[in-house]
C-alpha cells in the first residue's frame, strides 16, 4: 500500500516511520509512506497556505488552491489514491473504517491545521474523517493514528495474522485481561483458570472477562454485537439488562 500524507510538517512523521513494527513494514516493502510538503503547492514567495476567514473571526482558515493544486498533482500518478481530509467535523474513524482503508492500493490523507480548510476543498476529497470528539491543533496526529490502524491490518505487518482478527473491537468486545510470569506480583496472583490446561475452559473464561469488561467500561458495544444464549445468560447472571 501507497501511504501519501500532505502536511504542511512533513517532519511530525519522521521518528514514527523509524519505529517498530511501522518501520519494519516499510522495510519490508509491505508499506510505503510518504509526506508531501503543502507549501511545495504554492506559488507566493512565503509559500503562503493560509488567510483570514471570510466573515470574520477567530484564526485563519487554510487556502483551497493548494490543496487542490495538490490534489490534482498526485491523482495524475498512479494508482490512484482514495482521497481522505482529516478534520474534526468528519465522519468518526473505527476499525470498521480501518478496514475498508487497509484494502485501498493507495490513500492521500490530508492533514488540516489552523482553524479550518475552506469548505470548497471538500468537493474534491472521497471522505471527511475524524479520529474522536476532541480537538487537535491539526490532522497530524490523526494520519498517525490512522496509519497505525491501517497498517497493522495489512497481510504481513504483523507476525501472527490472526492477532489483529483477536483484537478488541474485531469481535465488537474488548479485550479479556492477560497475564505474564511472575506468578505473583505484590500479592496479586494470575487466575488460576490460565494455569489449568484446560483450553475450552480458558477459552470461555476470557470470553466472560471480555462481556464482563465490556458491560463495565462500553455498554455502548455491547448492543452492537452478536451475542450468544450462553454470553446472554452470563451476562444476565451478571445484572446486563437486555432490552431487545
Ligand atoms: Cl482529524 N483533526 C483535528 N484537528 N482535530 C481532530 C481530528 C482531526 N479528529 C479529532 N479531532
Amino acid at each position: 500500500m501507497l501511504f501519501d500524507i500532505l502536511t504542511i510538517f512533513p517532519n511530525f512523521f519522521d521518528s514514527a516511520l523509524k519505529e517498530g513494527l511501522l518501520a519494519k513494514a516499510i522495510q519490508k516493502g509491505l508499506l510505503q509512506v510518504r509526506t508531501i510538503n503543502l507549501r511545495d503547492f504554492t506559488y507566493d514567495r512565503h509559500n503562503t497556505v493560509d488567510d483570514r476567514p471570510y466573515g470574520g473571526g477567530e484564526g485563519m482558515v487554510m487556502k483551497p488552491e493548494p490543496i487542490y493544486e495538490a490534489i490534482q498533482y498526485l491523482k495524475g500518478t498512479s494508482p490512484t489514491p482514495h482521497v481522505v481530509l482529516l478534520s474534526p467535523k468528519g465522519r468518526l474513524f473505527q476499525q470498521g473504517m480501518a478496514h475498508d482503508l487497509s484494502v485501498k492500493p493507495r490513500l492521500l490523507i490530508i492533514c488540516g491545521r489552523y482553524e479550518g480548510i475552506d469548505e470548497r476543498v471538500s468537493a474534491f476529497v472521497n471522505d471527511e474523517v475524524s479520529i474522536g470528539d476532541y480537538v487537535l491543533f491539526g490532522g497530524e496526529a490523526a494520519a498517525l493514528v490512522i496509519l497505525e490502524a491501517v497498517a497493522r491490518l495489512i497481510p504481513g505487518v504483523l507476525g501472527c495474522e490472526t492477532s489483529s482478527q483477536r483484537d478488541s473491537f474485531s469481535d465488537g468486545l474488548l479485550e479479556s485481561p492477560c497475564y505474564t510470569r511472575p506468578y505473583e506480583f505484590l500479592g496479586q496472583k494470575v487466575p488460576d483458570v490460565l494455569l489449568s490446561g484446560d483450553h475450552a475452559r480458558i477459552a470461555r473464561w476470557k470470553r466472560e472477562q471480555s462481556l464482563l469488561i465490556t458491560m463495565e467500561r462500553r455498554p455502548d458495544l455491547l448492543k452492537k454485537v452478536e451475542l450468544s444464549e450462553e454470553d446472554k445468560g452470563f451476562l444476565a447472571m451478571k445484572g446486563w439488562i437486555c432490552d431487545t
